[in-house]
């Protein structure tokens, strides 16, 4: 489905991606990991083109989507949930939701879309009218990844959805993860809790410094400390 080649990605001089490499298969799980500043979250902004690699491939089912602008990509079933939750917070959960729905259909089938939202996250529909100022950091954090499903993702890339969060949070999250996945949604999964993220994905990537340093199987990862230890210092 999702397929990563050889992207170089820079901030003006700075040569932060060397030819990262990854793939994402229709629902699968990925894990995606590294120290702060590896470019975690450089690869996810080139995958959803708010950054435009130099050099290298990304296709989506075929789609040349290498040098496609974020709306391009979104129209294509990828979605990005960003580290910095971005709610309107003078709005209420309800009128968040509409907006997200309006580049699909003009909001028009909206009853349909948010029985199918608040059955994943029943904590927002008791929080329907409240103001996205008047949520917890965790119900914010429900609220930017309810609103990334709006566009009826095949694929959503995930960005440390859990930093910050009180513990019972980190559960709820790790929770939806799950129920999100089980929707057939694939997931490139972001996030410093390395056994969450090993837990819920099959495949795991680690990259260091801009360059992929290993990939394979979450089980084997979630076994071998000294890998671990050596890219995540955990
Ligand atoms: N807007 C930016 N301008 C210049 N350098 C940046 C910018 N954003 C990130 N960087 C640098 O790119 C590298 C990778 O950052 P980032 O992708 O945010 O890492 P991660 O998400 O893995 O913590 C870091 O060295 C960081 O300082
Ligand atoms: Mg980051």
């Amino acid at each position: 489905m999702l397929q990563v080649e050889n992207i170089n990605t820079f901030y003006d001089l700075s040569h932060v991606l060397h030819d990262v490499s990854l793939t994402v298969a229709e629902g699968e799980a990925v894990a995606f990991l590294g120290r702060n500043g590896a470019g975690k979250t450089t690869t996810l902004k080139t995958i959803m083109g708010l950054l435009t690699p130099r050099g290298g491939k990304i296709t989506m089912n075929g789609t040349d989507l290498t040098e496609a602008q974020a709306h391009t990509v979104s129209l294509n079933g990828i979605t990005l949930v960003p580290e910095d939750r971005q709610i309107f917070t003078n709005l209420t959960v309800f009128e968040n939701l509409k907006i997200s729905r309006l580049p699909v259909d003009g909001a028009k089938h909206l009853d349909d879309h948010l029985d199918w939202i608040f059955s994943l996250f029943p904590r927002l529909k008791e929080r329907i009218n409240n103001k996205g100022n008047q949520l917890s950091g965790g119900e914010q954090q429900m609220l930017t990844m309810a609103r990334g499903l709006g566009t009826e993702p095949r694929l959503m890339l995930v960005d440390e959805p859990t930093e910050g969060l009180m513990p019972a949070y980190v559960e709820t999250i790790h929770n939806v993860l799950v129920e999100i996945q089980k929707k057939g949604i694939a997931l490139l999964l972001v996030e410093q809790n390395f056994r969450m993220a090993l837990t819920i994905s099959k495949r795991a990537y680690l990259i260091e410094k801009g360059v992929i340093r290993w990939e394979g199987a979450s089980s084997d990862l979630l076994e071998d400390q000294e890998t671990r230890m050596r890219y995540l210092g955990v």
